[in-house]
């Protein structure tokens, strides 16, 4: 069987069993001693080994005092950001403002960086390709979008799918910030390298925020620490849909997991 081959029958032989085919799976050694070869063993991947904490003092400048309204503290957020207009600063490709959804006092909020072109369509967050990623990852931690919350740093498309600049996060992100305080979650996964730096203030790389547990605090008076698991954005998995990528995700949310005490959706627990 050539590589190729070998992989899309992986990745379908994982999708069978698992229903979830972005969890790593690796062939297991061998029958053990007496058992006759019944077909592929796939094993789920060990999580890696925990990684010390990283401690990053995240320094977010505050957003403008909520104005009094008579709609939810999220509502009368909203109704600020608009009035704002923060991206009005800068050069955005949007036609809607992409603000955020899911299950409004969520444990768990996934952080991604800005909308594209099927979310600024739609005007909601990771509905494109990456999205339906996303779905797969939250449904193989026995989750559904519904029972999650879902934002972005920036709530407008950039031109060309562009990394936000810095810029644009610091008049964009005081209203994560306060987005994150009024949902309240116990556990934050934030998606790709600009989320994180935003939300841990700081330049470190992937490589070194992954799989670490750091924390954020949001403004007062929602101010308490909420843990914070980078890991890599799912755009960055299409394009290197690798075992070792997959496996470090997936070693990613199952500490995410871990701190909420959730099991991975049946078929996904380890054979
Ligand atoms: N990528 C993101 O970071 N956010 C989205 O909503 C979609 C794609």
């Amino acid at each position: 069987m050539n590589p190729l081959t070998r992989l899309v029958a992986r990745d379908a032989a994982t999708s069978r069993l698992l229903g979830a085919d972005f969890v790593p799976m690796y062939r297991a050694r061998g029958p053990a001693p007496g058992l006759a070869p019944v077909g592929p063993v796939l094993v789920e991947a060990k999580p890696e080994p925990a990684r010390p904490e990283v401690v990053v003092v995240s320094r977010p400048e505050p957003a403008r005092p909520p104005a009094p309204g008579m709609g939810s503290a999220m509502d009368d957020l909203r109704a600020r950001y608009e009035r704002d207009a923060p991206h009005s600063k800068f050069i955005t490709a949007h036609t809607s403002i992409v603000w955020g959804e899911g299950d409004p006092k969520a444990r768990l909020m996934f952080i991604g960086e800005a909308p594209g072109a099927e979310e600024d369509r739609c005007g909601r967050p990771f509905v494109g390709r990456s999205g339906q990623l996303l779905e797969k990852m939250i449904a193989a931690m026995g989750l559904s979008r519904e029972r999650v919350y879902i934002a972005n740093v920036l709530k407008t498309r950039p031109p060309d799918n562009a990394t936000p600049t810095s810029e644009e996060v610091r008049l964009c992100a005081p209203y994560l910030f306060e987005q994150i305080g009024i949902v309240g979650p116990e556990v934050i996964v934030t998606l790709g390298l600009p989320a994180a730096r935003a939300l841990l203030n700081t330049t470190d790389s992937m490589s070194h925020l992954r799989g670490r547990w750091a924390s954020f605090s949001p403004p007062s008076p929602y101010a308490r620490a909420i843990g914070v698991m980078p890991t890599y954005h799912p755009a960055f998995l299409l394009r290197s849909y690798t075992a070792e990528n997959r496996a470090k995700v997936w070693s990613d949310l199952r500490l995410a997991m871990e701190r909420l005490g959730l099991k991975p959706a049946s078929g996904n627990a380890p054979g």
